[in-house]
């Protein structure tokens, strides 16, 4: 039995699974000790449950639990990341290298630093989303001292080349610094193999619950030095203080196990259904693909739907389906994509184009309504365009 309306935006945010729910909830009640408290059980519960989180994210990561600063998400941590990174080495250069369809997190907290003295390049990308990496070299200066890439892309799923900039930015001894947010748990990450020193995940994009995420910060080869930016009782290693919020930490935790376990299987499943949903969508002459189709997360697809009103489309959708348009409505009128407009597509298409996300709970059923439900909307619409 299929229940509506039908949940597809989970690049936005995903449900909280059972699993971890039942691991949050003791914490909340029974265990409410604060992980700072050293003289008794409950601060000690804590801790240890700190502990075991620690490790379970650093493991899905394949860093060291040292390595792990808790954080309230990931705009927190990219904005400890790129601020504690100017303010410790700014004296030693001031240039610091993004890509221009960064989530606004990256390019906002790039704008502030501005403001501070940095000198920020903002990358373009090709046609497919991705970063040219001969462009991304002849950018660097001798006063280049950070390189913050996005690992996958939240509206379109495209994968940079994160291997490849680690190398580029270890043989020239710049930090690199990766928002993972939409990567982690559902496509292997390594920290070592892709030599990335800091990196940026959030617990509610994983199943696990908002207001919580971490910040992976090198301790070795290079040991990367971060100025906190909320300074107060010194958890954290002094890099965040304020106590633990410890339900969401074990939730973090948890939900990190779980990806460790179901990503290969659940990859696999999740992006049967979504090349599914794309054949049978693009078999519409109006219908097509944004964004390299090969370097891609396995549960997102962004379509662009042409010749016909955006805003209907969507609106027709939404009454059984919760998607997105691939623009960021941050006003009353609703602008397109900054992501779809740095790939080149013209206004009137990155206007129409809506981001099917997939997640661990989306059914066969549920895609099999959603191409049909899909299909005869916009067959409607291409008949008698607005
Ligand atoms: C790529 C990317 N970076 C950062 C964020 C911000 O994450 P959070 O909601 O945990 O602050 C998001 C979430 O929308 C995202 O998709």
């Amino acid at each position: 039995m299929l229940k509506f309306p039908i949940y597809l935006d989970n690049n936005a945010t995903t449900a909280v699974d059972p699993e971890v729910l039942q691991e949050m909830l003791p914490y909340f009640s029974t265990h409410y000790g604060n992980s700072a408290s050293r003289t008794h059980s409950f601060g000690w519960y804590a801790e240890e449950a700190v502990k075991r989180a620690r490790e379970q994210v650093a493991q899905l990561i394949n860093a060291e639990p040292a390595e792990i600063v808790f954080t309230s998400g990931a705009t927190e941590s990219v904005n400890l990341a790129m601020k504690g990174v100017f303010e410790v080495y700014g004296a030693a250069g001031k240039h610091i290298i993004t890509c221009s369809t960064e989530h606004k997190a990256v390019l906002d907290t790039g704008r502030h630093l501005e403001k501070l003295g940095a000198d920020v390049t903002y990358l373009p990308v090709n046609k497919d989303g991705t970063i040219d990496l001969n462009v991304l070299e002849s950018a660097i200066r001798p006063d280049t001292v950070l390189i913050s890439i996005m690992l996958a892309n939240n509206e379109t799923g495209v994968l940079q080349p994160a291997k490849r900039i680690g190398a580029i930015a270890k043989a020239r001894d710049i930090l690199f610094f990766t928002d993972a947010t939409q990567a982690v748990g559902k496509i292997p990450v390594d920290v070592q193999q892709d030599q990335i020193d800091l990196l940026c995940l959030s617990a509610h994009k994983i199943y696990g619950p908002k207001g919580v995420g971490a910040l992976y910060v090198r301790r070795k080869n290079p040991r990367v030095k971060l100025a906190a930016q909320i300074d107060g009782g010194g958890h954290e290693n002094g890099m965040r203080s304020g106590t633990l919020n410890i339900p969401g930490i074990v939730g973090l935790g948890k939900a990190c196990a779980i990806a460790s376990q179901q990503m290969h299987d659940e990859t696999r499943r999740i992006g049967s259904l979504r090349d599914q949903l794309e054949k049978e969508l693009t078999t519409m002459h109006n219908i097509t693909i944004n964004g390299n189709i090969e370097h891609r997360l396995p549960n997102v697809s962004n379509l662009a739907f042409s010749g016909i009103s955006g805003n209907t489309l969507l609106t027709e959708i939404n009454r059984t389906i919760a998607v997105s348009s691939g623009s960021a409505c941050t006003s009353a009128k609703p602008e397109p994509s900054h992501v779809l407009r740095s790939m080149g597509l013209p206004d009137g298409i990155a206007k129409n184009s809506i981001r099917f996300g997939l997640g661990r709970f989306t059914s066969w059923e549920e895609m099999e309504y959603t191409i049909n439900t899909v299909k005869t909307i916009n067959q409607k619409l291409t008949d008698s365009p607005t």
